[in-house]
């Protein structure tokens, strides 16, 4: 915990520039994102409990407040997926890691952040319906501004904030330093090789980043824009899966969402836990926690996925 809260403030008080910030915005964002995923495979095991229960549960998704959290969700998914293709693309051509073209891209990314994420999320928040204040443009704008606002506000403060040039860094914690981080990486590196087991989570995490632009993405932009969260319910379910021509493909679909999405998820929570937590047995404890997590879900998923046939 103590080193978690060093890491934090380091991170926060640290100026190691652009490569920091956005790689410190891609870890929260991938965490948050797979904070949703774990409560979101449980809301879909429910289905398996028929219609009363789930639709009464389902006002999780339709109440205002977690119409706001599901802009914040679009927001961390976005730039989690445009940062992470930027990392892909320069681990596999490392001429577009040179400081300066990394400097360039970043903004290219920010900028397509933005064009992608304010008429998507204007569009959310002006399409509830009229009791959650619906077709309100001013209140539309304020949410869509005030969630970019919340890390933009967060970079430029600490960035302004005057900090001693010789603050101490622990070089035991990663600091969201991308200098830090490789010079970690290369010691470590001359005290063992990266073992075969590493180097395939390494490349699964790409292969599956790349993957998830598609799926993760695709199944946001189903959901909202071409279905809408109103008309969800345990029927809408139901019949986009009993479907005799389209069913095994959804089903398919969200089996691939399932397996792809959670695994790179807990694999990435991994990199958290092994940074952050420095007593061996908690961080035991945890990696064990980490995997029970992704078997139970990955079984609560499946069985949604393999015994779901209700009468439509
Ligand atoms: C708030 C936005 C979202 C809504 C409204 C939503 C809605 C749904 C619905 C209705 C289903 C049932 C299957 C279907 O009809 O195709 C489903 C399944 C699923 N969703 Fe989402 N989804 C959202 C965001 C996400 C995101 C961002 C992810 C991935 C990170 C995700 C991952 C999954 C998975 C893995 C399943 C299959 C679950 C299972 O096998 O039980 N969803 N979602
Ligand atoms: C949408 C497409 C996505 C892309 C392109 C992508 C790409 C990446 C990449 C390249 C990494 C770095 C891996 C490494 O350092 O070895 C990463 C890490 C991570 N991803 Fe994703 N990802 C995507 C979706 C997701 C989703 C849906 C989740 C959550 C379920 C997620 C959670 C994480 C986490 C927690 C990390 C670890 C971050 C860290 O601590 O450095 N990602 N992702």
């Amino acid at each position: 915990m103590a080193a978690l809260i060093q890491t934090a403030s380091s991170v926060l008080r640290y100026r190691g520039g652009l490569g920091q910030w956005a790689w410190a915005i891609h870890r929260a964002a991938g965490l948050g994102v797979l904070a949703f995923l774990l409560l979101h495979i449980f809301d879909i095991f429910l289905v398996l409990f028929g219609p009363a229960l789930f639709n009464e549960l389902l006002f999780l998704y339709k109440g205002a407040l977690m119409r706001v959290m599901e802009v914040f969700l679009l927001f961390g998914l976005l730039y989690h997926a445009i940062n992470g293709l930027h990392v892909i693309v320069a681990d596999f051509f490392p001429v577009l890691a040179s400081r300066r073209l990394a400097r360039n891209l970043f903004y290219v990314q920010l900028l397509t952040l933005v064009v992608i994420f304010v008429p998507a999320a204007f569009y959310m928040m002006y399409t509830l319906p009229l009791e959650q204040a619906g077709q309100n443009a001013a209140l539309s704008l304020i949410v869509t501004l005030g969630v970019l606002a919340i890390p933009t506000g967060v970079v430029l403060i600490f960035s302004l904030w005057p900090t001693s040039r010789n603050a101490k860094i622990d070089m035991d914690a990663s600091k969201g330093n991308y200098e830090d981080s490789l010079a970690r990486i290369v010691a470590s590196r001359k005290h063992r090789a990266m073992t075969r087991t590493e180097l395939n989570i390494w490349l699964f995490m790409r292969v599956s980043g790349f993957l998830l632009i598609f799926l993760a993405l695709g199944h946001f932009f189903l959901m909202h824009f071409i279905y809408g969260v109103e008309i969800m319910d345990f029927g809408f379910i139901a019949q986009r899966w009993v479907d005799p021509v389209g069913g095994w493909f959804w089903r398919a679909y969200a089996l691939g969402l399932l397996f792809f999405a959670l695994t790179h998820g807990v694999l990435g929570a991994r990199y958290s836990i092994e940074d952050y937590i420095h007593n061996r047995a908690v961080r035991i404890i945890l990696l064990v926690g980490a995997f029970l997590t992704w078997l139970a879900l990955t079984v609560m998923g499946g069985l949604v996925i393999f015994t779901f046939y209700p009468s439509v």
